[in-house]
């Protein structure tokens, strides 16, 4: 063997072993009759791929969902990392349960009760992350070909456990107040017309992800019904609920469901706490939780054991509701830059919800602009934003952009929404240009 057989190790400069050759892009077909259905079917998360984008310090990110990290209790972290190591090294160190710590559970109880929410700690399972929490409920109820309903626009990160399941979802519309249901009872009934009764239905009630809107006391209530009569399960997934700057509290499905059994209810410390702990969880009627827990048996034996007692920890020492309460004091100032630019950069064309909580806003451009092409365009002028189509299973949002505001600094915000205000009316006025006469 030469010494040019001999390659470095990327990232550290070590030079591999002789026998070590790099598997290049070259290689790839010989994976390809080994994929799983289920590796083949699965489509990326377009934000996932925004990330590595994203995470460059000359680009302005609206692109995330990220909280942002300078408004953590840095000190009170310090404190609880260090006692960690002192008084509970072993404990968090070891395996846990996979249903996760009975302590935290109890909190999570305490924490469901501020939204109304009375669930008991038996029913409670910790999760790694609300994203494992979605995972686990659609590999419990969905099989190929399985019909689902979500919101359409529905969450970007839910798309790859749709399409790795083989969901067939069909998406209800939104307006500002939250999914049709109207328009999800035809949608309903065609279904079970057609032989496919839905599985499940997911849904966002909370300042939604993407569109930033809530769904109304009376739609809730009448979903509640609905599911109630027609035996549909509901996933009510509420990472948002307490990320709120006006307005009252609505209750939760899983509450207006009354012990009923029809909602299994996800939420996550990521938005209240911080998202690189990775703790969620989920509630669910005892014979759910069952599978969920084998499910999650094989998914990863348990949630960190080091971040739970972590979180138990800050829950046991703090009240976590002032540091929400400081973190919707920041939102709500960016939210509402965000919105002030958008009134003084973008075209009268176009149109953008304006979320009373939450992180996000959906903003839709005339039909005839693809965000995706746009989003190329923006990149150029470094500013990120999730193009719309994520946020679909069938193609459609092509002319409508999420837009995070929690991630960066007013001033920031500004200047990234003046930079997609620019991009956005160059193709607005290349389009008028090439079609004369027509708007
Ligand atoms: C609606 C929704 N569900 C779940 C998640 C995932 O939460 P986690 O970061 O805890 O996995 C997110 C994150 O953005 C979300 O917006």
């Amino acid at each position: 063997m030469s010494t040019n057989d001999l390659t470095d190790n990327p990232g550290t400069g070590t030079p591999l072993p002789p026998q070590t050759r790099l598997v290049g892009p070259a290689d790839a077909a010989r994976y390809d009759s080994r994929f799983s259905a289920l590796a083949s079917g699965t489509m990326s998360s377009a934000m996932r791929d925004l990330m590595a984008i994203t995470e460059r310090a000359d680009i302005i990110s609206l692109a995330g969902g990220l909280p942002d990290t300078e408004a953590f209790p840095r000190e009170i972290y310090d404190d609880i990392a260090a006692d960690l190591g002192r008084d509970y090294l072993a404990s968090a160190l070891q395996y846990g349960p996979t249903d996760g710590m009975l302590e935290l559970r109890e909190h999570v109880v305490n924490i469901m009760a501020e939204e109304g929410a009375r669930a008991r700690v038996e029913d409670v399972m910790i999760t790694s992350g609300g994203q494992q929490a979605i995972d686990l409920s659609i590999r419990t109820f969905v099989d190929r070909g399985d019909t689902v309903l979500a919101e359409g626009p529905t969450y970007p990160g839910a798309v790859p456990c749709f399409t790795a399941y083989g969901a067939d979802v069909t998406h209800i519309p939104l307006d500002d107040d939250g999914m049709r249901i109207d328009l999800m009872e035809e949608a309903h009934a065609r279904l079970v017309a057609d032989g496919r009764p839905p599985k499940i239905l997911y849904t966002i009630p909370n300042f939604q992800n993407p569109a930033g809107v809530t769904m109304s006391l009376e739609r809730r209530q009448r979903l509640i019904e609905f599911a109630h009569a027609n035996g549909l399960l509901i996933i009510e997934d509420n990472p948002y609920g307490q990320i709120r700057f006006e307005g009252d509290p609505l209750p939760t499905l899983y509450e207006l469901d009354d012990g009923a059994g029809w909602v299994v209810y996800l939420s996550t410390f990521s938005k209240i706490l911080a998202p690189g702990i990775r703790v969620g969880w989920v509630v669910a009627p005892p014979a759910v939780l069952r599978k969920m827990n084998l499910g999650k048996q094989a998914a990863d034996l348990c949630s960190s054991t080091f971040t739970q007692r972590f979180v138990t920890e800050y829950l046991k020492r703090n009240d976590y509701r002032d540091h929400v309460a400081r973190l919707n004091g920041i939102y709500r100032g960016r939210r509402d830059t965000m919105l002030q630019a958008l009134e003084a950069r973008f075209p009268s064309t176009a149109t953008w919800t304006r979320p009373r909580g939450g992180l996000f806003v959906w903003a839709t451009l005339p039909d005839y602009i693809d965000t995706k092409h746009l989003q190329a365009r923006a990149l150029e002028r470094h500013v990120a934003f999730v193009p719309g189509e994520a946020a679909f299973l069938d193609g459609r949002g092509r002319s409508s952009m999420r837009l995070n505001f929690s991630g960066v600094s007013e001033s920031l915000i500004t200047e990234g929404i003046g930079r997609l205000g620019e991009v956005v009316s160059e193709f607005c006025s290349l389009h008028d240009a090439l079609n004369p006469g027509r708007s």
